[in-house]
């Protein structure tokens, strides 16, 4: 008897590729995978709705959208979004404040009003939640995109 090689489980990380799009008639997720450095904060929060083994990993219907609206606000990254269809509170107006929060081992989480600009001046991002390299071998500068755990970098905070 041969063993069967069983498939690979794939993360949210490892599936890069263009923005997907979740919705029923209450809410709108959409996910950017290029953002996500799989930090599982949904999962941890929501995981009947954000599960990794799922397809589609994103199921809009298991929860209630307020619920799944304040895990969204949650993503660090800005590779979540949502938009009410309900007449549900729409996601709320950067603060006028920044900050700016180191991570231990890992990126800077920024959040504001965020416009995030090439040497040119022509704008590559504008959100109000992003994830910054600071380890130096993102292969999606100027954003983390989790390669710090892959190096095993290491700050002294
Ligand atoms: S919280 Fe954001 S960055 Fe983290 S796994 Fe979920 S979508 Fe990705
Ligand atoms: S800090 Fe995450 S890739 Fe550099």
């Amino acid at each position: 008897m041969t063993a069967q090689r069983q498939p690979r489980e794939r993360s949210p990380q490892a599936e890069r590729g263009p923005r997907r799009v979740y919705r029923n008639d209450a809410i709108e997720v959409t996910w950017e995978p290029r953002f996500c450095i799989h930090a599982r904060k949904c999962v941890r929060d929501l995981g009947q709705v954000f599960n990794p083994s799922a397809r589609p990993w994103i199921d809009v219907d298991a929860a209630d959208p307020d619920a799944i609206a304040q895990t969204v606000l949650e993503c660090p990254t800005g590779a979540l979004h949502f938009r009410r269809l309900d007449g549900g509170a729409q996601e709320e107006a950067a603060d006028e404040e920044t900050s700016v929060q180191p991570v231990s081992n890992g990126p800077l989480f920024l959040r504001g009003r965020l416009r995030i600009v090439d040497r040119e001046g022509n704008l590559i991002r504008e959100d109000t939640r992003l994830a910054l390299c600071r380890c130096g071998a993102s292969g999606n500068k100027p954003f983390c995109d989790g390669s710090h755990r892959r190096i095993g970098f290491t700050t002294a905070d």
